[in-house]
């Protein structure tokens, strides 16, 4: 019975994979929590400033109730218990950072995970020894995304601002323009600290794609897994190196939809080098949906 051994050893490879005892963080959505209730004030499990200045957190990010199926990979026996979070941004979609001019080169929105009000604490919980960074990425159909543009959906970003890892989407920014779309605009992309790519495979319509990212804190590597909806997480790369990393780095989880501009040729030779003030943005409204987005030790 070569199916019914397949069945099995899929379930008890899901299964094992987490059990919540095991479990850091978890920022999946159960049925019944409204976007209204933790997101305009950040009190869930999601820091919610990285937006738009003008528009509350529920215009950019909502919850999608029992009208979209999560992930089917954390099912459990058999039955979805979260809800897909769907996150957009649009031309309001301007960032201005405490004390920092407004980021008119970007559109972005992201959830930071947090817990008990504070990402800081969250970050020094979930950043040592190993730990697994999980979560899902899926089409919105709605609100296509422009594979001309760099996108940068999930990373942990340390103060230094840089990027621990990271997932990206569409051309990779270059100045002056390269040709458009990039070769695997349409592909997901792991990069590590030094921008390498570890991994990367087609984000295909209609799928959910399920990634697991494990990070040796202590001794700076990483390693891979992926799958697609319900199929159990497979490595797709060996544990690496990813010594750039700051020695006892630990920064906060983003995931969402940071969209970089395209290089104005009418701007000044500086400006044009500075994507996060400066550049092309045309101003959809695009996005992004997001499940099974949890930390557990490893
Ligand atoms: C969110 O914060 C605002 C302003 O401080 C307050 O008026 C509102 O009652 C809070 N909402 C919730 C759901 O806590
Ligand atoms: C937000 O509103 C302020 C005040 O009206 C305005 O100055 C600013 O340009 C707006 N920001 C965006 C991104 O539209
Ligand atoms: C959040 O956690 C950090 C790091 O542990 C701590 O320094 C800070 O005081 C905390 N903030 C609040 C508001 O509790
Ligand atoms: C780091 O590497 C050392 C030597 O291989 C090993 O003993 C230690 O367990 C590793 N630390 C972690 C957190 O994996
Ligand atoms: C988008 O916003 C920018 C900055 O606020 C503005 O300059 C531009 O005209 C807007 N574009 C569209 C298409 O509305």
């Amino acid at each position: 019975m070569p199916r019914i051994r397949t069945l099995v050893s899929i379930l008890s490879a899901v299964f094992s994979a987490v059990t919540s005892s095991s479990i850091i963080y978890d920022g999946r959505v159960l049925f019944g929590v409204q976007s209204s209730s933790i997101l305009p004030n950040s009190t869930g499990p999601f820091l919610t400033g990285v937006k738009g200045q003008n528009e509350s957190a529920t215009y950019y990010t909502t919850f999608l109730g029992r009208s979209a199926l999560a992930t089917p990979l954390w099912n459990k026996r058999g039955l979805p218990t979260e809800q897909v979070i769907s996150i957009k941004i649009d031309n309001t979609s301007v960032f201005v950072p405490g004390g920092g001019p407004p980021q008119f080169g970007f559109r972005r929105t992201e959830l930071i995970a947090q817990k008990d009000g504070n990402a800081s604490q969250l970050d020094t919980e979930m950043e040592v020894g190993v730990s697994t960074f999980h979560f899902s990425i899926k089409q919105d159909a709605s609100k296509p995304l422009n594979y001309n543009h760099e996108y940068q959906i999930v990373f942990i970003e340390p103060s230094d601002g840089t990027h621990v890892f990271g997932i990206q989407l569409g051309s990779p920014f270059t100045n002056p323009t390269g040709q458009l779309p990039a070769k695997n605009a349409h592909s997901f992309k792991v990069l590590d600290h030094a921008l390498n790519v570890l991994f990367t495979t087609p984000f295909v319509p209609l799928l959910w794609h399920n990634f697991a990212i494990t990070v040796d804190w202590e001794n700076r590597t990483l390693k891979a897994a992926y799958s697609t909806e319900g199929l159990p997480l497979r490595a797709v790369t060996p544990t690496v190196a990813n010594p750039t990393v700051a020695a006892g780095a630990v920064g906060d989880f983003h995931f969402g939809v940071l969209k970089l501009p395209l290089v104005n040729p009418q701007d000044s030779p500086a400006d044009q080098g500075d994507v996060v003030h400066h550049g092309i943005q045309e101003g959809t409204t695009e996005g992004l949906l997001y499940s099974g987005v949890f930390v557990e030790k490893a």
